[in-house]
């Protein structure tokens, strides 16, 4: 049974958070699709074309260890605003989306383009300042001397290319369920969003 839960939203609203629980959750497999723009910023940051960078990602360059890094992010942002880098990696993300056993894919386009057909589609968001803040701490965490300014600069900027770009802006697709978790919990979200997959996977059932 192919089953997608497609996950979209501004940066750093927590739709790895709950891709990843809802996957856990329901059994299902995850993929996190900024990773791969993010291995091919990193790639374009080391010389290589992003076009060719993209064509010739495989699956061990999403382990890459500073993935994670503003620079990285900022790169990501970059070259995903090029149509052939986005044509390039379509085929796999929707491959990954119809798997047998039910997907869970989280970016910014899923609902809209990767998989339109998506059984249950998520457009998580929060607040600037809210995302601002659940950022820093992670990069700090992770080892990162960011400021909170400089981290909320930096999800502005990528907020804003994202929404502009011509090819798959960010935006939530019409039939899209919006969770906005400024003032949830993670427990929270995760909960709001696995009440409306078991509602969706409830109406499938055979009555009786
Ligand atoms: O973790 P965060 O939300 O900050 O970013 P990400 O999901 O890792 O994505 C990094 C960048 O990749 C984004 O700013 C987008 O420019 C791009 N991206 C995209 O264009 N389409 C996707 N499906 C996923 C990411």
């Amino acid at each position: 049974m192919a089953f997608t839960i497609a996950i979209d939203g501004p940066a750093a609203a927590g739709k790895g958070t709950i891709g990843r629980a809802l996957a856990a959750r329901f059994g299902f497999a995850h993929l996190d699709t900024g990773l791969l723009y993010r291995a091919t910023g990193r790639r374009m940051l080391g010389g290589m074309d992003a076009v060719a960078a993209a064509r010739a990602l495989r699956a061990e360059d999403l382990d890459a260890e500073d993935l994670r890094s503003p620079e990285v992010a900022l790169a990501a942002s970059r070259v995903a605003a090029i149509p052939e880098v986005r044509q390039a990696l379509l085929d796999f993300q929707r491959a990954f989306a119809r798997r047998a056993g039910g997907a869970v894919l989280d970016g910014r386009d899923i609902g809209t383009v990767i998989c339109p057909e998506a059984e249950v589609k998520l457009f998580v968001t929060a607040s600037d300042a809210e995302r601002a803040r659940r950022r820093h701490l992670e990069l700090l965490r992770a080892g990162h001397a960011v400021t909170l300014q400089e981290v909320a600069e930096d999800l502005r900027q990528r907020d804003a290319r994202d929404s502009a770009r011509a090819t798959a802006p960010l935006r939530p697709a019409p039939d899209a369920l919006l969770l906005d978790t400024s003032a949830m919990t993670i427990d929270e979200a995760v909960a709001a969003a696995a009440a409306e997959v078991s509602r969706v996977l409830a109406a499938r059932q055979p009555a009786g």
